[in-house]
């Protein structure tokens, strides 16, 4: 029964939403990309590269996360690391992605935003072509930086917004909340930008309650704390309010106990609109599928489960109505 639900997982098409083209970045390349431009790696081999992902909480990984990120620094570097994703992408059945990236992450360091866009949005394009898969870009903004640095951010992206669609909002979340972006949010929407932002992944519900009322998001990702408060879900349920899940990166980083505590069935049962996605799948042990298995293997998840997250994936997605329409199209013959 468990072979069947993972052939299912595999022959449908997926769409991921929640995916930090930066938590990609597989040991092997971190480290032939370190060779590549003469940085020294606190690590003396790919292994032991591996060994340091043990956290206890968001900060832990975001510490090592910045760290590994350092090696990347050409255009070049960008569109293998993009291209290295997708190529998982095409393995998995995953046609249709939303990538999240850190600008602020690479020109802080004096990357120019332009070489760090230009290699993500070239590969993204060449998959389009020679994978027949579409994606999109979102840009986010670092809420462990001040608003001014979010709005140098905006400004950097304006000569680039024909390949981005939209900004969100990530890093370290307890004691940075959503209301701290409001004016820059504002300023996005105003240019067309579609708005997501993570929350209730550590932060409590009124941070979900910011990310809707004051940033006026089209998404929540994580949202699991949401669960605390019965309004919320109410109101999420209503609005119909997609909320990107990351079951693996949920259990590496503390946010459930253990998988079989992972409350996706519940968020299912409750009526709300979640999905599955990686987050950070270097860090966190796995792409899409490895998600979806350790769902399936923890929590009993059933084939008209997997096939509603699957299709909340793509409803939810910033794909226009015929796209989608062609993807549950084929989903529908496939369940
Ligand atoms: N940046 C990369 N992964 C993240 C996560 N899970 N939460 C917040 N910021 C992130
Ligand atoms: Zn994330």
């Amino acid at each position: 029964m468990t072979d069947d639900l993972k052939q299912l997982i595999r022959r449908l098409p997926k769409a991921e939403l929640h995916i930090h083209i930066e938590g990609s970045l597989e040991p092997a390349m971190m480290f032939e990309l370190a060779g590549r431009n003469g940085i020294e790696l606190p690590y003396p081999d790919v292994e032991s590269i591996a060994q340091a992902y043990n956290f206890n909480c968001l900060q832990d990984f975001l510490d090592l996360y910045y760290q590994g990120m350092s090696v990347l620094q050409t255009r070049q570097d960008f569109y293998d690391l993009t291209w290295a994703y997708l190529r998982r992408c095409k393995q998995q059945n995953v046609m249709h992605c939303e990538i999240f990236f850190d600008p602020q992450g690479h020109t802080e360091r004096g990357i120019p935003f332009e070489t760090v866009i230009n290699g993500i949005g070239t590969a993204l394009e060449d998959a389009t072509t020679e994978l027949g898969i579409s994606s999109r870009i979102i840009m986010c903004f670092l809420r462990h930086l001040d608003e001014k640095s979010a709005f140098d951010t905006l400004e950097a992206s304006k000569p680039h917004l024909d390949r981005i669609t939209g900004v969100g909002l990530d890093s370290s979340e307890l004691g940075f909340p959503p209301s701290l972006f409001q004016r820059v949010f504002d300023d996005a929407a105003a240019l067309g930008l579609k708005r997501v932002a993570h929350a209730g992944e550590e932060g409590p519900p009124d941070y979900v309650y910011q990310a809707l009322d004051l940033l006026g998001v089209d998404r929540i990702d994580h949202g699991n704390r949401s669960l605390e408060d019965t309004e919320l879900i109410e109101r999420l349920v209503q609005e119909r309010m997609p909320l990107t899940v990351c079951p693996q990166s949920n259990l590496r980083l503390a946010v459930v106990d253990s998988m079989s505590d992972h409350p996706i069935r519940t968020m299912l049962a409750k009526g709300l609109n979640v999905c599955i996605n990686s987050d950070d799948p270097a860090y966190f042990g796995g792409y899409v599928n490895e998600n979806f298995d350790a769902l399936v293997d923890a929590t009993g998840l059933t084939g008209d489960e997997i096939v509603q997250l699957v299709v909340n994936g793509f409803e939810s997605s910033f794909l226009d109505g015929p796209d989608k329409r062609k993807y549950l199209d084929q989903i529908n013959e496939l369940r």
